[in-house]
């Protein structure tokens, strides 16, 4: 076709105008700074020229600017559209930092609105690439009313669509509530950040001097303030990693996730798994090596794995399919349940729950943290979250006791009377209300304070607990487990039990919703 003809000029000069808006020096500035341009980053996120981006020609709101200036770009500083990630529709926006900060204004808003409301229609994952300065200052309330749009989309589309943010540079002030609001968030560390208030306000408002990096760094937010899940050390990593967490969820609430080929190198009878438990029931182990022994080869994509590292979260495949893993790490903290821990674990749970991912949870688990700090800090609000998080959850859950499974701990991680589906116990494992340290001090204080020998005694009573009633049998003849199991049989256990669940179906009282404490 001739493009020269003059019913083409227009549209030729335009798209001319376009190429030279995103010309290299442009590039060099993102480059620079060890970032890659918004065209880039969509260009590694999308299959190879499936990406097909809409709105790239609207221009800012043509409204008086009585301070400062509107940069008359196409685009507003932010590229949408929709394309194939694997194979699979998936839409996406990218803001871009060299047209005024990645600011948003209300045209911006309106662009990323769009692109949210056509993925919540499509039934498909949603990706917000960020490198923004927030809110456009010269724009005023309007571009505080874009947010305000964007955020009710991202609220409407919850649990109905996977909402993904990658922070590629600043996610300055109220803006950074988007990505707060969506399923998770991936950092790259070094040159992200997010923060409510950023280091000038701080010094301003506290006098306290620091830097972006120390108030609101990928590590600090992977760590802890457990905002960000993933974090990694370069945009490149960083798409990749998120192509393949895609790879285990579905598109939407009501479709399941797609099915991997499994390459069955991981046989339903595993003998690795009778050793991986220290006879010493005090010495730690990593609770990832009894995952790994257990899942598809290496299909274990671990999510924050920084914080609250004493309970371990993720996603892994059996025979293909998409798993939510949730697992007490007794080699961080021994494995005891504090705020931080239950709080991932609630979280994760309530996303695998509304996208239709089975979970397994591995426990040993001693209790709750004690102290001063976590009762104040609110463990009894926050380890509820995990409590209610669990029992709300109607998708299939699995639960293997590994080891200690203590008190409330116990009931918490998925314990039959609380909803859980099955639930088997290796013979290494320990039920009861307590350790048997407490358990001997509460029962035999008297005994032990009149002993002549109260060493030899409590080792004795420890003994005595340990075969009485801290083992898996008391459980299993009273039905409070339905099986304890040869760890070597695992595997089989879990995939028949899912096989079994497959049609599981719970019938919830109708209600607004439930009030899950906060
Ligand atoms: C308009 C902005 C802008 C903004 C940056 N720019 N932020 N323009 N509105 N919010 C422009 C700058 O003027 C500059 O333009 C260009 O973007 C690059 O910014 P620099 O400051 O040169 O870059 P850098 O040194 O890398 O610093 C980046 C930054 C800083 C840390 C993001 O620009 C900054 O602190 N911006 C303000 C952050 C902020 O407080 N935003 C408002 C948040 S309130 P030129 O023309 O010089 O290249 C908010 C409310 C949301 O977002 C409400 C939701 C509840």
């Amino acid at each position: 076709m001739d493009l020269s003809g003059k019913f083409y000029k227009a549209f030729t000069d335009r798209q001319a105008a376009i190429e030279k808006q995103y010309n290299p020096k442009q590039a060099e500035k993102q480059h620079s700074k060890g970032k890659l341009t918004a065209h880039e980053r969509i260009n590694l996120l999308f299959d190879n020229n499936s990406f097909e981006e809409i709105d790239a020609f609207v221009t800012p709101a043509d409204q008086p600017v009585e301070f400062g200036k509107v940069e008359r770009s196409y685009g507003d500083g932010v590229i949408v559209g929709h394309g194939k990630v694997n194979g699979r529709l998936v839409f996406a926006y990218a803001q871009d930092f060299t047209i005024m900060g990645g600011s948003l204004g209300i045209v911006h808003a309106k662009k990323i609105a769009k692109i949210q409301e056509m993925a919540l229609k499509m039934g498909s994952p949603i990706i917000a690439l960020i490198d923004s300065g927030g809110a456009r200052i010269q724009e005023g309330v309007a571009s505080l009313s874009g947010y305000a749009a964007i955020f009710q989309n991202i609220i409407h589309s919850s649990g109905i669509i996977p909402q993904i943010s990658v922070i590629m540079g600043p996610a300055a002030g109220g803006a950074v509530y988007s990505p707060a609001l969506t399923d998770f968030v991936f950092m790259v560390n070094h040159t992200s950040y997010m923060f409510v208030t950023g280091p000038n306000v701080v010094k301003e408002v506290l006098n306290e001097d620091v830097s972006s990096e120390a108030l609101g760094g990928a590590e600090v937010h992977a760590r802890k303030s457990g905002v960000a899940q993933m974090i990694y050390d370069d945009e490149e990593n960083t798409i990749l990693a998120l192509k393949k967490f895609l790879s285990y969820l579905p598109s939407n609430n009501v479709e399941n996730p797609p099915i991997v080929a499994d390459d069955g190198s991981i046989g339903e009878i595993n003998e690795k798994l009778r050793d991986l438990i220290p006879e010493d029931p005090n010495k730690a182990y990593d609770v990832k090596d009894v995952i790994a022994q257990i899942v598809d080869r290496n299909s274990f994509f671990e999510t924050s794995a920084l914080f609250g590292a004493n309970l371990v979260t993720g996603f892994s495949r059996l025979k293909g399919k998409t798993i939510g893993v949730v697992a007490n790490q007794p080699k961080v903290l021994a494995g005891v349940l504090d705020i931080d821990s239950s709080v991932k674990g609630a979280r994760f749970i309530r996303f695998c729950d509304a996208f239709n991912i089975p979970i397994i949870t591995f426990e040993d688990v001693p209790g709750f943290l004690p102290g001063v700090d976590q009762e104040h800090a609110g463990i009894i609000r926050n380890g509820a979250k995990l409590l209610f998080a669990y029992s709300e959850a109607t998708v299939p859950k699995i639960t293997i006791i590994l080891r200690k499974a203590y008190g409330g701990a116990f009931i918490v991680m998925n314990s039959k009377n609380l909803g859980g589906d099955f639930s088997f116990a290796w013979p290494s494992a320990e039920i009861a209300v307590m350790g048997p340290d407490g358990a001997v001090a509460i029962l035999y204080r008297k005994e032990l304070a009149e002993s002549k020998d109260p060493v030899e005694l409590k080792k004795e009573l420890v003994k005595k607990y340990r075969d009485k009633i801290a083992n898996p049998f008391i459980a299993d003849e009273s039905g409070y487990i339905d099986e304890v199991i040869d760890p070597a049989v695992t595997r089989k256990k879990i995939i028949s039990a899912l096989n079994a669940l497959n049609n599981k179906w719970v019938k919830v009282p109708a209600r607004k919703h439930g009030n899950m404490p906060l």
